[in-house]
């Protein structure tokens, strides 16, 4: 638990730091991280991309797997994850292009999408640590409530209160939300070594409580990362209002 989101956010900025250098990554051997948008992991980037500049870390031997994209929104649409990664983060960053793996929303065979990516990863021999966000309803990724606790890599209908929480970026027209997205599974999250979850503002503690406190359960899916063995929850002060 920390003050605020600046203080969440550097401490996660300087975790990633020191595990990406601990690992010293080679291009055999590449650092591989799972990446989330959102508001939340934004001032994240801001700070890795500074210390990038400032020479402290190189993502010269990382490998990004975001974890999800909408279905249907071309990559240069302002709002696809796509546009927003380049702009928060890898065009700041020496990371080579062939290295950033990201769903294609307008993949014309979707399922074929979610499984190369899947294969992608193991190919890679798994995902070393996971950054990841939570919705108000306790999703991550786009593991909507009932996402299956095993899922892996594939379409899913976004709920009603994620359209309504993303609305904002679409300027506060839900009509203009996608409706469907690809999104890493339950399992693909499970399957990584470690996961970092971010979690900031009053608006994602009852999430935070339920992920938390509560038993594990699809309905909030949060709480799959209790059976982790290496789960790290960095919270500010306002998201464990209901602890
Ligand atoms: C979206 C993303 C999630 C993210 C969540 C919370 O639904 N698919 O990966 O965790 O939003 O976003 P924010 O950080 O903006 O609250």
């Amino acid at each position: 638990i920390r003050e605020d989101p600046r203080q969440v956010s550097v401490y996660i900025a300087d975790y990633i730091i020191s595990r990406i250098k601990a690992f010293n990554p080679t291009p055999e051997q590449p650092f591989v991280l799972g990446v989330p948008t959102g508001s939340s992991p934004e001032l994240i980037y801001k700070i890795l991309v500074q210390r990038h500049r400032a020479g402290e870390i190189s993502f010269k031997n990382v490998v990004t797997f975001n974890m999800d994209e909408y279905v249907g929104l071309p990559r240069d649409h302002p709002e696809s994850y796509h546009s927003f990664m380049y702009k928060h983060f890898f065009s700041h960053v020496d990371i080579p292009p062939q290295n950033i793996n990201i769903l294609n929303g307008m993949a014309t065979d979707l399922s074929a999408e979610c499984a190369s990516f899947e294969a992608r990863i193991a190919r890679y021999g798994g995902i070393e640590l996971f950054l990841g966000g939570v919705g108000p309803d306790g999703h991550i990724a786009f593991n909507e409530p009932g996402s299956s606790l095993t899922s892996r890599t594939r379409v899913k209908t976004l709920a009603y209160d994620t359209i309504l929480a993303n609305s904002r970026f679409f300027g506060g027209d839900t009509d203009k939300v996608p409706r469907m997205a690809m999104t890493v599974g339950i399992q693909t999250i499970m399957d990584s070594r470690e996961v970092v979850i971010v979690a900031t503002g009053a608006h994602k503690a009852f999430a935070v409580q339920k992920g938390l406190e509560d038993g594990i359960n699809h309905m909030w899916t949060l709480s799959a990362l209790q059976l982790h063995q290496h789960p790290l929850v960095v919270c500010d002060r306002d998201a464990t209002l209901e602890l």
